[in-house]
């Protein structure tokens, strides 16, 4: 790292993001080791720290469907940029084919169709990506195994020199960038190791002490496979994402139902209504939301078919007072979710 007194960085007030990890923590369950090797490099720009030449960080966040590979890049936006939504996305399946990625830079003056392929990578954009919290970017490139391999080639230089060449030869510069890259190579002999046949328990839970450890592997030879040296070489870290084991995933159902009561709160100010479940109605909907082959990719959906829609189906015919309950109850191991309302009066004997 090069020390210099002059370094701009530093005239930057500092944007509060309080704790960082913890906050992280709190959005993304059961990934620590994956948060805690990206906070430092926050920090390390925050404090003006980082070397210059490069991104500030590259990661590639590896591991089964479903287990928050996307969701921390998301959250990190959120904990930076107050959205969620505040990032640059590139879906690499977008540009499986070769001319799809050369739409990502834009086609040289001079040829055919020029004035019609502006670039989709801009410097614009990349700036489009900071906020008055933060002018750090962050930079997702999602499921870059689907890509074509000039993607890589592109992304050499990025990852290197934090340069970007465009067709018209203007250049990005990504030297105020996280760059995440995100994979699902190896993932179908991690669920060969997973072996949901033998059961939740038996895969996630229990009896696997080294299960981690056998998954990191299958992912990093699946990298170096797909990837070459000098492309693996210029990633800070490499994460791979353990499979969400049960307590984790019911925590993940009870943050989405948080986000569901705040939603009803906000949106029905004085004709808000409490949400409750029966721990069988929990069960239910861990059951049919979550899994070990596809982590807690289904509970969003499940929560919405099954609670949502009939809770909206209640208030739509009038049934839902002000101040009532909306109630869940099922059947242990039942095939269905039964929403009824509580009157007010009754809401605390539920
Ligand atoms: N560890 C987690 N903590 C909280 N929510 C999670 C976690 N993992 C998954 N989710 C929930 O599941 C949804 C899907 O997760 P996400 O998109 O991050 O999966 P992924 O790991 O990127 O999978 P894929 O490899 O299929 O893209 C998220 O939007 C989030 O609601
Ligand atoms: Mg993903």
């Amino acid at each position: 790292m090069k020390p210099t007194m002059a370094n701009t960085r530093l005239r930057r007030p500092v944007p509060e993001t309080g704790d960082l990890l913890a906050t992280l923590m709190e959005k993304v369950v059961g990934q620590s080791s994956a948060l805690e090797a990206i906070v430092p490099y926050v920090h390390m720009y925050q404090a003006g720290l980082a070397p210059e030449g490069r991104p500030v960080g590259v990661f590639l966040l590896l591991g089964p469907t479903g287990t928050g590979k996307t969701h921390t890049v998301e959250a990190l936006a959120g904990a930076i940029h107050s959205s969620e939504r505040h990032l640059l996305r590139i879906d690499c399946g977008e540009f499986q084919m070769e001319h799809e990625v050369a739409k990502l830079i834009g086609a040289p003056p001079g040829y055919l169709g020029h004035r019609e392929t502006s670039p989709l990578l801009t410097q614009q954009k990349l700036n489009a990506a900071t906020s008055e919290r933060s002018n750090l970017s962050i930079v997702l490139f999602d499921e870059i195994e689907k890509a074509a391999p000039s993607l890589n080639r592109l992304l050499l230089g990025v990852l290197d020199k934090a340069v970007l060449r465009l067709g018209d030869n203007t250049v990005v510069n990504f030297e105020r960038s996280l760059i995440f890259l995100t994979s699902n190579l190896g993932a179908r002999g991690m669920s060969r190791e997973m072996r949901p046949d033998f059961g939740f328990d038996a895969m996630v839970d229990r009896g696997r002490p080294n299960l981690h450890r056998k998954l990191e592997n299958i992912a990093l030879q699946a990298v170096r496979k797909r990837f070459s040296p000098e492309f693996v070489n210029r990633i800070d870290v490499i994460s791979t994402y353990q499979p969400l084991s049960r307590e984790a995933l019911a925590r993940i159902l009870e943050q989405q139902l948080d986000d569901f009561r705040l939603h009803v709160q906000n949106r029905l100010g004085q004709r808000a209504f409490a949400v409750e479940l029966s721990g069988a109605a929990r069960q239910f909907l861990l059951r049919k939301g979550a899994s070990p082959e596809y982590g807690a990719r289904e509970l969003k959906r499940t929560l919405l078919r099954h609670l949502i829609q009939p809770i909206a189906g209640l208030v739509a015919r009038g049934l839902l007072d002000a101040g009532g309950c909306a109630y869940a109850d099922s059947e242990d191991d039942g095939e269905h979710l039964e929403v009824r309302c509580l009157p007010p009066a009754d809401t605390l004997a539920a």
